[in-house]
């Protein structure tokens, strides 16, 4: 393991390439190695004590690749299983809560935000503790939004469907006058157009994705591990179901061309 091992970013299907572009852009000469769990997302609507043993094998098949660091793109993953990655790799290990939680503090003049995310992450509270944590001046309003998941998948970014589904579930928000929502799931960036739409750009969106990617740079620069060859980097993706639908949707999350897409089998159900 050095500076230009891979580093490890994995989730629970498609939605953590959105990470992986954010990535991409931080740090073009990073290599990555993904693995999404294509053969068993939604994390999502899974009790925790399934996703924990999940995530205990999605580390193991990053490990596997020598990485450097591990970065769990999943919202609901690095909500409630952070923990469990953390024990199993002697490598640092980030999720996306902390620096999401942070940027949303930041953000926030007037000490009120708004978290969107899966079922999981939104009762686990994670995102609701860590910005507390950082300022118990801050008032947090969660609010799952789980079909906004398919939405970004099928495409649907500019359809009114999704405009009234957006409505029906940031309203509530809205009436709690947050000046700052977190994107709590990785399929969100894909719809940051119809949500500010919705929201009357009257509320600054936090990529929890883009404060990763910043987070993991400096990580990466205080442990000695950015790689400084500016060969063009190594990406690599692998998945737990056959690849063809990966390949299709994800070339939309990640915002260029995948290359050859690989299947890991073994994994159990
Ligand atoms: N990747 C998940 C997250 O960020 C969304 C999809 C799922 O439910 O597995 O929470």
């Amino acid at each position: 393991m050095n500076s230009e091992s891979p580093i490890g970013v994995f989730d629970s299907g498609i939605g953590g390439l959105t990470v992986v572009r954010a990535l991409t852009h931080r740090m073009p000469h990073e290599n990555i190695v993904y693995f999404g769990d294509t053969a068993r997302v939604p994390y999502g609507p899974k009790s925790t004590q399934v996703v924990r043993e999940y995530a205990a094998q999605d580390t193991d098949v990053l490990l596997e690749h020598h990485v450097k660091m591990i970065i769990v793109a999943c919202n609901t993953v690095s909500a409630v299983a952070l923990d469990v990655v953390q024990k199993r790799a002697k490598v640092p290990v980030m999720g996306v809560i902390l620096p999401g939680a942070g940027a949303a503090v930041k953000a926030s003049g007037k000490k009120r935000v708004g978290v969107i995310g899966t079922v999981g992450t939104i009762s686990s509270n994670a995102y609701t503790n860590a910005i507390r944590q950082l300022d118990p001046g801050v008032q947090v309003f969660g609010r799952a939004c789980p079909l906004f998941v398919p939405l970004a998948e099928e495409g649907w970014i500019d359809h009114k469907a999704t405009e009234l589904i957006a409505k029906e579930y940031l309203f509530p928000l809205t009436l709690e006058k947050i000046d700052t929502l977190v994107l709590g799931c990785t399929h969100y960036p894909i719809l940051k157009q119809v949500i500010t739409r919705v929201l009357h750009d009257a509320v600054t969106l936090i990529d929890s994705g883009e404060a990763t990617a910043e987070a993991a740079a400096l990580l990466l620069e205080e442990r000695g591990l950015k790689n400084t060859s500016t060969l063009k980097p190594n990406l690599r993706f692998s998945v737990s179901d056959v690849p063809h639908m990966f390949t299709e949707v994800g070339e939309r999350f990640l915002g260029q061309r995948l290359g050859k897409v690989h299947r890991i089998s073994g994994l159990s159900h």
